[in-house]
């Protein structure tokens, strides 16, 4: 562990297959992101809705099955816009779901009776613009609002880095939901985008360091060391959120684990964080995390 700057910019992840964001198709087929969803949008049921980053669509039309009345979309990537808008033509859905090719902030306050609804949470939550909906003086709900990390320590241990091919499969669109005809329309998405997907074939880096409570095989024993949690609803979030580390000691791993509204951040829609190696980590020192980026660095005394 050196200077923050080292710190915030040393790791990069090279998931360069993942640059299409908002129709991120390991992402709108993981059924579990998609279970908490259909459970968090009955409340849609009779509402105007805002949904805030469209991508393919898939937030409206749980809304719609629910019952919401009205869905106007905000979309601010123009690729992903107008692959929107080529999905909510195809359903027939122009009367129900409005897409504007903009950034959606809280301060747009043109609807006021209307429940906003997003998945604009990435890898370390706050890295996908999530503080445009912190607006406390605004009363609508945004949904999910709670945002938590827990943060864990182990000991540093001798590992491989782990080199893996990246061989994209045929994919299946399989929401686990049944959202009728949208289900063909993304299918045919989906074959015309795996050619583009093979021709960007990549290795990818794992952080050697990380451990999940699940999966990723153990490398040890971790310990929780500290958290926080915001409700993007009723607390204005910090530029900066700091937490004190109940550790301290040589050669310690320290890695953050996200949740929202108790939903466990994980693959395949979110991948690892990274982790922070620390060489010697004093007694009383800090993580720090920037809500515009979400980079966060271990700050000593
Ligand atoms: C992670 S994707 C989620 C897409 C879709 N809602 C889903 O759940 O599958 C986030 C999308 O939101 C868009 N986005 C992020 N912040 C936005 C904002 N403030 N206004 C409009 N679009 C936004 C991004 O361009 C991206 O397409």
């Amino acid at each position: 562990m050196e200077d923050k700057l080292s710190q915030t910019i040393s790791w990069k992840p090279l998931h360069k297959h993942d640059n299409d964001i908002g129709a991120n198709w390991n992402m709108i087929n993981d059924h579990i992101r998609n279970g908490f969803y259909n459970t968090l949008l009955k409340q849609c049921k009779d509402k105007v809705v805002i949904d805030v980053g469209f991508g393919t669509g898939i937030l409206s039309m749980i809304a719609l099955k629910h019952g919401a009345k009205i869905i106007h979309a905000y979309e601010m990537d123009k690729e992903t816009y107008l692959l929107g808008k080529h999905i909510i033509k195809r359903l027939g859905l122009k009367s129900k779901i409005i897409l504007k090719d903009k950034m959606f902030v809280k301060e747009f306050n043109d609807l006021p009776d209307a429940i906003i609804i997003h998945e604009i949470v990435g890898r370390n939550i706050w890295n996908e613009g999530l503080t445009c909906l912190n607006n406390v003086s605004d009363p609508r709900k945004v949904i999910p609002s709670v945002f938590h990390a827990k943060l864990f320590a182990m000991e540093k241990r001798e590992v491989e880095v782990d080199f893996k091919s990246f061989h994209p499969d045929t994919m299946v669109f399989d929401p686990g939901i049944d959202l009728g005809k949208y289900n063909n329309v993304i299918q045919e998405l989906l074959d015309d985008h795996k050619t583009s997907r093979i021709e960007k074939f990549q290795h990818y880096y794992e952080f050697p360091y990380i451990q999940r409570p699940e999966g990723y095989g153990g490398h040890g024993d971790y310990e929780e060391v500290g958290s926080y949690t915001y409700d993007i609803n009723t607390q204005k979030i910090p530029e900066n959120i700091i937490v004190d580390l109940d550790i301290y000691g040589k050669d310690i791993v320290i890695w953050p684990q996200y949740y929202m509204d108790d939903y466990k951040l994980n693959s395949p829609s979110w991948k690892a964080d990274k982790g922070c190696l620390c060489n010697d980590l004093q007694q009383g020192s800090k993580f720090i995390q920037n809500t515009g980026s979400g980079k966060w660095w271990i700050k000593c005394p």
